[in-house]
């Protein structure tokens, strides 16, 4: 049964954003109102990349797939990933279990609710401890996980544990080949950006969004424009469009993106590694007002320790540096700490 009023005023900074949605309010509290357009184009060239042809044995094949990814990478910096091997029950499995959480009791979140920007687990909603504007409100919930170096998980549902571990297994063995494409693309001996980046203990954060269907959809944003961290962000969602992504000046819907897919973009450490060749694609989520949309995203970066700047043999080629380099843990914060 939805809460009476008086209880959602009363609880505000607390309250997640499904239990106002739920509410029956037929308008949007003015603190969740944001300045909008939030109509975006359909695209039909958005890049596909095929990673079975990325990890074939056939150079042609191969060599074919490198240039279509460096190509996605300069131009859009967004592309979707087909064929990636992870399977589809996965997926689906792990965007239930995160349904779950967010329809624990309002009390069982709250052991998870933010402190500090990087807390291993936390469950939260639009309103950031760091935000610059407490007025302004995203329309969405989310629950972020650290999973790698360090694995951790929330006790509940209990069947979120496996489905998250092999989840982060998966996800991590496709951003390591993605990796090494890369590298492959920018001419850097093999093994260099592993070695650098240590990558064997790369940073992994799992972050689940929970969008309720919105009275005005309009009037709210989901998630306001942003970069991510990290090198590749991986997404998956339930289907429902939501996401876009800007390109030249324009925001663009992926929405037709084959079934089983993942939706990846550059993060801002890829940007920097790359000395610039590689921009991180700026995005938003907006949201309907008919069913909640869930999307779940990996951010894969470098270890926490490692020192993150441009590459010195791109450096050297490009005759500069448009970076500063930083350890990567204490660049996360800087830009988390900087953001909604
Ligand atoms: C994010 C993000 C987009 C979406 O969580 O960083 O960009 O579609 N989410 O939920
Ligand atoms: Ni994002």
């Amino acid at each position: 049964m939805a809460a009476p009023t008086s209880e959602v005023s009363h609880h505000q900074s607390i309250l997640s954003v499904k239990a106002v949605a739920e509410s029956c309010i037929q308008s949007v509290p003015s603190k969740y109102h944001f300045v909008n357009d939030i109509n975006g184009s359909p695209s039909d060239s958005i890049p596909i990349i095929d990673f079975s042809l990325l990890t074939s044995t056939n150079l042609h094949h191969r060599s074919k797939a490198l240039q279509e990814l460096d190509k996605a990478c300069v131009e859009w910096g967004f592309f979707v990933l087909v064929n990636h091997g992870i399977p589809e029950n996965t997926m689906r499995s792990l965007l239930d279990g995160s349904v779950e959480f967010f329809e624990l009791t309002n009390e069982e979140k709250q052991r998870y609710e933010p402190k500090g920007v990087l807390d291993p687990i936390m469950s939260g909603n639009g309103s950031m401890p760091n935000s610059e504007s407490h007025t302004i409100l995203a329309w969405r919930d989310f629950l972020k996980i650290n999973l790698h170096p360090t694995f951790y998980c929330p006790e509940k549902p209990e069947t979120l544990r496996d489905i998250l571990w092999d989840y982060s297994v998966r996800v991590r063995n496709v951003f390591r080949r993605l990796v090494e494409a890369v590298a492959e693309n920018l001419e850097l001996e093999q093994g260099y950006m592993d070695d650098v980046l240590k990558l064997d203990s790369c940073f992994q954060r799992f972050v689940a969004n929970y969008y309720p269907p919105c009275p005005q959809p309009d009037q709210v944003m989901g998630t306001p424009p942003h970069v991510d961290y990290g090198l590749f962000t991986l997404l998956i969602h339930n289907g429902l469009p939501g996401l876009q992504i800007q390109h030249n000046g324009e925001w663009f819907k992926p929405d037709h993106s084959p079934p089983n897919s993942l939706l990846v973009n550059i993060g801002q450490h890829l940007e920097i590694f790359s000395n610039g060749r590689y921009k991180a694609i700026k995005h938003r989520a907006v949201v309907n007002n008919h069913s909640p949309r869930i999307s779940i995203i990996i951010v894969n970066g470098a270890a926490p320790d490692a020192i993150v700047g441009p590459a010195a043999p791109l450096v050297e080629r490009d005759g500069r540096a448009l970076y500063r380099p930083m350890e990567f843990m204490e660049s996360v914060r800087a830009m988390l700490t900087n953001r909604y």
